[in-house]
């Protein structure tokens, strides 16, 4: 793992975005996972700004409610829209969300898997990570071999997600997920948290033992997992000074 501390959330974002750009760049056909919630809206707000060509960019989003219409402000589909893809050149038909809405979950799941392979892989995948050390929506206790499929949201991330739905009991119980197996499978992670809302997630996650409890902790037997981290979010790690050590001293290059 690669741990980057940078100030506040401006400053880790936009290393993050670098390193988006830099690939979008390399590969113009590029496959990204793409990320809900509040983490990756300056991603988004800064990938817009450096206009980027996403014209073959292949997309796929981790996760989205069940049973939430599509035009739902709430909606993943409609976060994306809204804070993404309106904005830039995507063609419509690269861009994949799990659809909340099927009558047949298993089979969606099945296809979203299929979909993930056919498209040649992921090669990067944007993560925020739950209160909880959720990713995508892999509640604690998650299978770390799962792969996409229908997931029922803690008490927790319901309580967390509530202030974007008003209030609690109209946060949706069940989600569409990609697995932890399917996200290990990308050839990188970039996984972004600010707030020491996050700091536990983050120390167990980066420091702590591998386990199903905090599911990002799996990410350390990832081969290319970089964390852009904001001061309060790494408050509570324990070598914070030797990652800092180690990423000022990373020749350019490898920086972003
Ligand atoms: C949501 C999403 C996750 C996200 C996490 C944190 O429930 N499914 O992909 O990383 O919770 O959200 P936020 O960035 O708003 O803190």
């Amino acid at each position: 793992m690669e741990i980057i501390i940078q100030p506040g959330a401006e400053a880790a974002t936009s290393i993050a975005a670098r390193i988006v750009a830099r690939l979008l760049r390399e590969k113009p056909d590029a496959v990204l996972g793409l990320a809900t919630g509040s983490t990756p809206l300056l991603l988004y707000r800064e990938l817009i700004a450096m206009k980027l060509d996403w014209r073959k960019v292949t997309t796929f989003n981790l996760d989205e409610y069940v049973g939430l219409p599509q035009a739902h402000p709430q909606s993943y589909h409609s976060f994306m829209w809204e804070n993404l893809f309106r904005h830039v050149n995507i063609t419509k038909k690269n861009v994949h969300i799990p659809d909340g809405n099927t009558k047949d979950i298993p089979n969606i799941c099945a296809k979203y898997e299929k979909q993930i392979k056919g498209a040649g892989g992921i090669d990067l995948q944007v993560l925020g990570i739950g209160t909880d050390g959720h990713i995508g929506f892999n509640e604690p206790t998650s299978s770390l071999a799962s792969r996409t499929r229908i997931k029922t949201l803690t008490q927790r991330t319901r309580q967390d997600n509530a202030r974007f739905f008003g209030s609690e009991d109209k946060v949706p119980h069940h989600v569409i997920t990609m697995g932890i197996g399917t996200i290990m499978e990308a050839r990188q992670n970039l996984l972004l948290a600010f707030g020491n809302t996050k700091a536990r997630a983050i120390a167990e996650a980066v420091e702590g033992p591998i386990t199903s409890t905090n599911p990002a902790s799996i990410l350390q037997m990832h081969p290319v997992t970089k964390l852009c981290l904001d001061e309060p979010a790494a408050s509570q790690l324990k070598r914070s000074d030797y990652y800092r050590w180690v990423y000022s001293n990373k020749p350019d290059w490898q920086k972003y």
